[in-house]
């Protein structure tokens, strides 16, 4: 068996008296599509935040391709975000100033370190979104085009796992399915993992795995 790309044991997290997890296991293994669903507040955007290495505050043990995160000084962190992982947050958190291709290349920008021009690199999925690519700011783009951007910019490093915290949220069904296909051809083409919380039935039955977070942890869904 290959070895999982993110690997996650016992995560616990509680804010306050509120435990959000409670020893919440996960495997994801390379190239798999893994939807998570579950209830508003059960802990979908905790989870995401922890396997993205936003939130260091948990209890347990967590490895990103095969390095404890916790074994890493903030440098060796960075390089692992970096190489790893890429976000598409629940709210977009796009500049709202910034064009789309400039909110796109801004994680290679920060970073410094992707190969090639990365210009080019966003142009290629920011086209294969299907976004229009122009001075506008991202403020006067729909909410469609908005997810796309933030699809965008959490590909632009060629992260090898890609955390999506609901992508297709509040998109009319076909909208929904037009963003999956793009990134479905995306994934099996560059081969990345898909880890995105996912409510509807049509999105659901594409992934490759269903589980569901409740309880402060995962179950296979039914
Ligand atoms: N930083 C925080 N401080 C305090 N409580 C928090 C914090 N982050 C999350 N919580 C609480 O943890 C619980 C889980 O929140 P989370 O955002 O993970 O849920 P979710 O499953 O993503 O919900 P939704 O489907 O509505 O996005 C909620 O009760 C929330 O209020
Ligand atoms: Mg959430």
């Amino acid at each position: 068996m290959t070895a999982p790309v993110i690997e996650a044991r016992g995560i616990t997290r509680s804010f306050g008296g509120l435990r959000v997890l409670d020893g919440l296991d996960l495997s994801v293994a390379p190239g798999e599509f893994l939807a998570v669903t579950g209830r508003s507040g059960a802990g979908k955007s905790t989870m995401l935040g922890i396997l993205g290495t936003h939130d260091l505050a948990f209890e347990g043990s967590l490895s990103v391709g095969g390095r404890d995160v916790r074994s890493l000084d903030a440098e060796g962190l960075a390089a692992l975000r970096r190489e790893f992982l890429g976000y598409v947050f629940q709210d977009f958190h796009l500049l709202p100033d910034l064009s789309a291709m400039e909110n796109a290349v801004l994680p290679a920008v920060f970073s410094g370190t992707l190969d090639g021009d990365p210009e080019e690199q966003a142009r290629e999925v920011l086209e294969h979104l299907g976004v229009r690519i122009d001075d506008t700011p991202t403020s006067r783009l729909s909410r469609g085009e908005r997810q796309r951007v933030a699809v965008a910019r959490g590909l632009i490093n060629r992260p090898r796992v890609l955390l999506a915290d609901e992508p297709s949220a509040s998109l009319d069904e076909e909208s929904e399915n037009v963003l999956f296909d793009l990134l479905d051809g995306l994934r099996r083409a560059r081969g990345f993992s898909l880890v995105a919380v996912v409510h509807t039935r049509a999105v659901l039955s594409r992934a490759d795995r269903v589980m569901t977070l409740e309880g402060g942890g995962l179950h296979a869904a039914s």
